[in-house]
């Protein structure tokens, strides 16, 4: 059966985003189809193709992927978010959707000046309710040196070295974020976000969300590439064998999921420093900026050799998480502000995460 799954266009011509047909079966465990627009980007003439097909590659809330693009005429693009792919649960303002779809502008900003392009933003041109940004391709930019990373950037799910980052590295990422370094404010946070992260996961509703958008093995990734991937050989084999699937995964009984905690706590321990974005409002523009510097950020410690994690669970706005929320933000915002990021940083492995399994989109 050949799958072709294609994205609302924002109207106009031109752009069709589609996921073409799956692969077969074979021998690696690699989705190969899902992993294809790594290794298309860049690949395309017009610059706002060649643009696109960075920003696809953005970071984003449990990989949704819920941009919308429709070019119009030479040199505009309209972009808009796909509210088919909202997360009620855990994002039921939107926010880290916002927050992703920064980050998706950010990568476009910084690809079109590799073709010399300034990608000039309006922000709802058409008000709250249209389009979320209008871009117009300018002449005259040059190129950010962050673009060179763009193909390296993880947000990396992994334990870190407990090697800690010296003066000039947390100085530097200062200007960036609020860098958390004191042993003990480090400590107060693993706790923190240790917590947040069990609540999230023992909510049977945002832990359903979670695994509703679960992609067990290279069949499924290639045929729904977008959402959580559950690939490589062991959980492959853990799914064949029966013993992990959404059922197992969502029940409390189950050695699926107490093995998901038993993965997660080292991991979360493992932090030798934390970095937050805060902005003073929280306005759906303000979201957006803090995603452009989220990716900037990204990139940056990519460029520095570094890992960085979101762990957003504390940040997240329902009411189970309404103590842990206020506790954060009593700790490290200001009254009225907002701590819209707040991430994982060290060494990661020696050996970087792979791309993250599950792009949905290819520019045809
Ligand atoms: C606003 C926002 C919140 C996120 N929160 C989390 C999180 O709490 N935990 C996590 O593991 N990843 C989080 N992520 C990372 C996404 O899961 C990740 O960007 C996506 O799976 C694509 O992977 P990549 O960034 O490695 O390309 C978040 C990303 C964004 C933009």
């Amino acid at each position: 059966m050949e799958r072709r799954r294609f994205l609302k266009l924002a109207g106009g011509s031109g752009l069709v985003l589609a996921a073409g047909g799956i692969t077969a079966f074979a021998t690696t465990r690699t989705p190969t189809h899902a992993l294809g627009p790594w290794a298309q980007a860049g690949h395309y003439n017009d610059p706002r193709k060649f643009a696109l097909s960075y920003a696809l590659l953005a970071p984003n809330p449990h990989n949704r992927q819920p941009w919308e693009i429709g070019l119009h005429g030479d040199d505009v693009i309209i972009i808009d978010r796909d509210k088919t792919k909202n997360l009620p649960h855990t994002d039921p303002f939107d926010r880290q959707l916002t927050i992703g779809m920064g980050c998706f502008l950010e990568l476009l900003t910084i690809a079109a000046t590799a073709r010399g392009y300034r990608a000039v933003t309006t922000y709802f041109p058409d008000g709250a309710d249209g389009p979320l940004a209008h871009i117009q391709f300018q002449d005259g930019a040059v190129q950010d040196d962050l673009f060179d990373h763009i193909l390296h950037r993880r947000s990396c799910k992994e334990g870190f070295d407990t090697r800690r980052l010296n003066d000039a590295q947390i100085r530097s990422l200062s200007h960036h974020g609020h860098v958390v370094h004191d042993a003990a404010e480090v400590a107060h946070l693993q706790d923190l976000t240790w917590r947040a992260w069990m609540v999230e996961y023992e909510t049977p509703r945002t832990q359903r969300e979670s695994v509703e958008l679960m992609r067990f093995g290279k069949r499924a990734i290639n045929e729904n590439p977008d959402g959580i991937a559950m690939g490589g050989a062991m959980l492959e084999a853990m799914n064949m064998l029966g013993v992990l699937d959404a059922e197992t995964a969502a029940d409390p009984s189950s050695t699926a999921y107490r093995q998901g905690i038993d993965m997660f706590r080292p991991l979360m321990m493992s932090t030798p420093h934390y970095i937050m974005l805060k902005t003073p409002a929280n306005d759906r523009v303000s979201q957006l900026d803090a995603g452009r510097r989220w990716a900037r950020l990204n990139l940056t410690t990519t460029a520095m050799g570094l890992a960085l994690h979101p762990v957003s669970q504390a940040l997240q706005e329902y009411q189970e998480m309404a103590t842990l929320y206020r506790d954060i933000h009593k700790t490290y915002a200001a009254p009225g502000e907002t701590i819209q990021m707040l991430g994982r940083l060290g060494y990661g492995p020696k050996v970087p995460p792979a791309p993250r399994w599950g792009l949905e989109e290819k520019l045809v």
